[in-house]
Formats: C-alpha cells, sequence, structure tokens
C-alpha cells in the first residue's frame, strides 16, 4: 500500500465465508461507505452473475472483475466485500495487495456448501470442480495475500465482525 492509496478493508475467502454480512456490519461499525464487487459487476454489465457466466464464461466475469478492481484506487475509503474468484488472476492479487489491508475469512468447502449451496449467483458450485478441490486450489491465493485470516468456522456474522474490527484496531487501521 502507498500513501497514496485509499486504504480499504478488504474481505475475501471462499462462497459462503461470509463476506457480504461481515462486511456490512463493519460498513455499520466504522461509518465507512460498503461495496461489492459482484453487485459492481452485475451493475455495469446490466445482467446477472448467473448470465454473465451462461454468455460470457468465467473469463468473461473474471475481466469484468478486474475492471471493477481497478476503478477502486480512485474511490473513497471502503469497505470492500469481494467475490470469491477475486484471487484467481495474479494480476488481481497484486492489485488487492495495493487497494488496502486485506482480511481473509476463512472457511471449509462443507459449511461454505451448507451456507449457500444452492445460489444460482454461484454457477461454480455447480461445475465440473468439486468445491473442496477449489477451496484447495484458492487457498495459498487467500492466505498470500491476507493480512488478517479470520476462521469463520461455527462461529455467527457478529462473532466474526467483531473478531474482524479488533484485529483491524490491533493493526491500527480503525
Ligand atoms: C465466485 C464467487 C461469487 C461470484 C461468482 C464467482 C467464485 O461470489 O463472484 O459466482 O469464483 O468463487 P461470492 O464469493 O460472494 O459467493
Amino acid at each position: 500500500m502507498d500513501s497514496t492509496s485509499p486504504a480499504h478493508i478488504i474481505l475475501i475467502g471462499f462462497m459462503g465465508s461470509g463476506k457480504s454480512s461481515v462486511a456490512r456490519m463493519l460498513a455499520a461499525k466504522t461509518g465507512l461507505r460498503l461495496l461489492e464487487t459482484d453487485e459492481l459487476v452485475v451493475r455495469e454489465a446490466g445482467c446477472s452473475v448467473a448470465d454473465i457466466f451462461a454468455k460470457e464464461g468465467e473469463d468473461g466475469f473474471r475481466s469484468r472483475e478486474r475492471a471493477v478492481l481497478k476503478a477502486l484506487s480512485s474511490q473513497e475509503q471502503s469497505v470492500v466485500s469481494c467475490g470469491g474468484g477475486v484471487v484467481v488472476r495474479a494480476q488481481n492479487r497484486s492489485l488487492l495487495a495495493e487497494l488496502g489491508t486485506i482480511v481473509y475469512l476463512e472457511v471449509s468447502a462443507e459449511e461454505s456448501l451448507a451456507r449457500v449451496g444452492q445460489d444460482d449467483n454461484r454457477p461454480l458450485l455447480r461445475g465440473s470442480i468439486a468445491p473442496h478441490q477449489l477451496l484447495e486450489q484458492r487457498r495459498g491465493w487467500y492466505e498470500e495475500i491476507a493480512d488478517i485470516r479470520v476462521d469463520t468456522s461455527a462461529k455467527g456474522v457478529a462473532q466474526v465482525a467483531d473478531e474482524v474490527y479488533q484485529r483491524l484496531s490491533e493493526l491500527k487501521v480503525i
């Protein structure tokens, strides 16, 4: 992060790790604006995540996601909840590291499926790669860029948000 960066608080992690709900609570606690990369992609595309995957494939979705990330550098400081696959492209990982403090919410593949398994906007949970394999592919990427890691298993959203808030205070980010 350099002195001109907006120092966002960036939540990453696998689908169903609770990023959106925790981000909402953190935004309320800190008074910062809340941004969701999926929401920004959908707004820009004018159709749903499921439709983008169907029409443009995962690659098309990832390009749209990258454009959204690039635009974050000129946004006011925010709590940013990222789609679970944002770490797949190496360029995104280095960009995220420049954009602020990265909070990795850890979840098991089993708990992820139990929380969000039936959602149309997560086509990859019903793709050719099993969720636990997808998580294994990505785990190292999440860990590589995380400034803070919080295990979410068997914890409610409020507890996770409190833990993240505490860790951000210890790091003097907030
Ligand atoms: C994806 C996660 C989704 C969404 C899209 C792809 C992924 O976001 O961006 O379905 O590759 O893990 P959530 O992590 O918010 O579910």
